[in-house]
């Protein structure tokens, strides 16, 4: 079970009752999520310049970064972008629902609890899939950008292992952007082995750092 919590900059997110943990930063759910997921991936510089940009995510949750995408993109018509996201235990519509009003838009609400339909609208794709990341079959440089938005290692750690890193770095195109909130030593020391450039932005709210990865 969860329950909506008001954040820092008024936007909502969720409080997940047994782990006691948040969907986001208490700081600013949406600050976080524009900052850490939006902007560090650079995304709006590939809308302007390709023709198509895939996305793929690992945590859907409450949407709020596919919402944010598909806010963007409007913006960019001509570019088709495709939004995989894959989902564990997806949320139930109810508490989407009480969610998206606070967000004033209740109709997404629907396009995540159809979870896992395929939705188009307008230029954006939505392909939701309801099975662990760990048992993702993308395809290797599938995706442009990878938003990382797994619970911290020490809820989640089984989204932190070496395999399921390595299988992000594998989907990523060279040159695509994966970032996270979440960066320890043990991340950084698994990361070290593979083909990427490690970068550690400032953190959102009081985290000193983040982690911006770009494939080579
Ligand atoms: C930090 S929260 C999600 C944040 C989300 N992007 C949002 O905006 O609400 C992490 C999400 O990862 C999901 N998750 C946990 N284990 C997973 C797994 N093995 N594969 C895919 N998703 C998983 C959780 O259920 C949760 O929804």
């Amino acid at each position: 079970m969860a329950r909506i919590q008001i954040t820092h900059d008024n936007s909502p997110t969720l409080l997940h009752d047994t782990l006691g943990v948040t969907y986001h930063s208490v700081f600013g759910a949406k600050g976080e999520s524009e900052y850490v997921f939006i902007e560090q991936s650079e995304l709006e510089n590939r809308l302007c310049t390709q023709d198509e940009v895939k996305i793929v995510e690992i945590g859907l949750g409450t949407g709020l970064n596919a919402w944010l995408t598909y806010n963007l993109a409007k913006k960019y018509p001509e570019t088709k972008v495709k939004y995989t996201s894959f989902e564990i235990f997806p949320l139930n519509k109810d508490i989407l629902i009480l969610y998206y009003q606070v967000l004033n838009d209740v109709f997404f609400a629907d396009i995540i609890a159809n979870f896992p339909e395929n939705i188009t609208l307008g230029n954006f794709e939505t392909d939701f899939k309801y099975c662990s990341w760990l048992d993702a079959n993308l395809p290797e440089n599938f995706a442009d950008i990878i938003f990382y938005d797994a619970f911290a290692p020490k809820i989640c750690p089984e989204l932190w292992t070496e395999e399921a890193i390595q299988q992000a770095i594998k989907t990523l195109k060279s040159g695509g952007i994966m970032t996270t909130f979440s960066i320890t030593g043990e991340i950084k020391r698994i990361l070290k082995k593979m083909p990427v450039q490690i970068f550690t932005p400032k953190g959102f709210g009081k985290k000193r750092e983040m982690l911006k990865i770009i494939k080579r």
